[in-house]
C-alpha cells in the first residue's frame, strides 16, 4: 500500500470480512512502538511502549470499533449502543458518524473524563448519564440491545476482539517476533483477551516462535479478577478501568493461565507515579488508566519478579489529553509576566 489503509485492509486475511464488506475506517492502527529507555534502565529489560493514544480518537478502542461498526453496517444496523467509561463511547460516536448511523451511549454519571464526554458529544452521539457505575451501564445497554433495534458494540461483541487483536500482530511485525512479556491495564478485560488471541494466532501459523506471558493490571480499588470477587462499588482515579464485574473475566483468566502470566493490582498512587514518569522521562503523555501497565511492570520488577534481559511491551491505551486534570493538579501554577525579556529571564532562572 502507498499509505496505511487502516487495520482491516492491512490484516484483511486474518479478519472476518469479505470483498463486499463495507469497510468503515479512520485509518486506525499502525501505532508507534516506542522504545522506553528509562523503563529499560530501571528494569534491566528492553521495554517498548505500544502508544495506542495515537489512534484517531485517541485510544485502542478504534481497533475494535472499525470492525464492530463495519460489521453492523454490513448486517444492516441503523443504530448502535454501548456502555462506556469514556473511550468506547468516543470511538463508537466517531465511527458511527462516519457510517451515517445513530449512536447511543450510556456512561456513569460524573465518572468519565471531560475530553471523552466532549468527543461523544461532538460526533453527535445520543448520550445518557446513568445513575450507576459502568457495570450498571453495560447491563442496561445489553438489555436495550435485546429488546430494541440497536446493535451492542461493547467488547462482548466478538468483532471488537477481532479488531483489537491486530495490535499484537503489529508488535510482532515490528519486533520480528513476540515479546517475552506483555503488560496492559485491565478493566472490562476485552483487550487482554484480544491481545492473547492475536499472539496465539501468530504463533499457531509460525509468524511468531512463541507467545508472551500476559501481565494484566487492575486498579486496587477495582480489582475483581485479582480478588476473585465482584466489586460492588469500584473506586479509582483511573476512571477508564473503574469496573467491578468485567464482562470478559473468564477469558482474562484463560489468557493469564495459558500464557503463564499474572493479573495483579496497582494502587492509584503507583498509577499516578507511573503516569508522571511516562510524561517526564519517556515523553509519552497517557491517561491515568494507561499508566497501570507501567506501574505494574515496575511493581513486579521491584519485587524481583522480572527476569532481566527480556523484551517487554507495555500497552499505553489512551491519550493523556482526554483527561488533563491529573496533569494540571499538583503542577505549579504558571507565573504571569509582562512582555519583557528581563522579567521572563528572571522568572525562568536564565
Ligand atoms: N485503558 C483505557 C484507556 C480504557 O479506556 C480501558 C477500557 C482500558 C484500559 C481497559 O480495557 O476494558 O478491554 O480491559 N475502557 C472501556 C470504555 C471500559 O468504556 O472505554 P478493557
Amino acid at each position: 500500500h502507498p499509505f496505511w489503509p487502516g487495520l482491516i485492509e492491512a490484516y484483511r486475511d486474518r479478519l472476518p470480512v469479505s470483498p463486499s464488506t463495507p469497510v468503515v475506517t479512520l485509518q486506525e492502527g499502525a501505532t508507534p512502538l516506542v522504545p522506553a529507555p528509562e523503563l529499560s534502565r530501571r528494569t534491566g529489560c528492553e521495554v517498548f511502549l505500544k502508544v495506542e493514544g495515537a489512534n484517531p480518537t485517541g485510544s485502542f478502542k478504534d481497533r475494535g470499533m472499525t470492525m464492530a461498526i463495519t460489521k453492523a453496517l454490513e448486517e444492516g444496523a441503523q443504530a448502535v449502543i454501548c456502555a462506556s467509561t469514556g473511550n468506547t463511547s468516543a470511538s463508537a460516536a466517531a465511527y458511527a458518524a462516519r457510517a451515517g448511523m445513530t449512536c447511543a451511549v450510556l456512561v456513569p454519571q460524573g465518572k468519565i473524563a471531560t475530553g471523552k464526554l466532549a468527543q461523544a458529544l461532538v460526533h453527535g452521539a445520543k448520550l445518557l448519564q446513568v445513575e450507576g457505575n459502568f457495570d450498571d451501564c453495560l447491563a442496561l445497554a445489553s438489555k436495550l440491545a435485546i429488546d430494541y433495534p440497536v446493535s451492542l458494540v461493547n467488547s462482548v461483541n466478538q468483532y471488537r476482539i477481532e479488531g483489537q487483536k491486530t495490535a499484537a500482530f503489529e508488535i510482532v511485525d515490528v519486533l520480528g517476533d513476540a515479546p517475552d512479556v506483555h503488560c496492559l491495564p485491565v478493566g472490562n478485560a476485552g483487550n487482554i483477551t484480544a491481545y492473547w488471541q492475536g499472539y496465539r494466532e501468530y504463533a499457531a501459523d509460525g509468524t511468531a516462535t512463541h507467545t508472551p506471558a500476559m501481565w494484566g493490571f487492575q486498579a486496587a480499588g477495582a480489582a475483581p479478577i485479582v480478588t476473585g470477587r465482584v466489586v460492588e462499588r469500584p473506586e479509582t482515579i483511573a476512571t477508564a478501568i473503574r469496573i467491578g464485574n468485567p464482562a470478559s473475566w473468564t477469558k482474562a483468566l484463560a489468557a493469564r493461565d495459558e500464557s503463564g502470566g499474572r493479573i495483579d493490582a496497582v494502587t492509584d498512587r503507583a498509577i499516578l507515579a507511573a503516569y508522571r514518569l511516562l510524561a517526564r522521562s519517556e515523553a509519552v503523555f497517557v491517561e491515568p488508566a494507561s499508566a497501570a501497565s507501567v506501574a505494574g511492570l515496575l511493581q513486579v520488577a521491584e519485587a524481583g519478579g522480572l527476569e532481566p534481559g527480556q523484551r517487554v511491551v507495555c500497552t499505553v491505551t489512551g491519550n493523556g489529553l482526554k483527561d488533563p486534570e491529573w496533569a494540571i493538579s499538583g503542577a505549579p501554577v504558571p507565573v504571569t509576566v509582562p512582555v519583557d525579556a528581563a522579567a521572563a529571564a528572571a522568572q525562568l532562572g536564565l
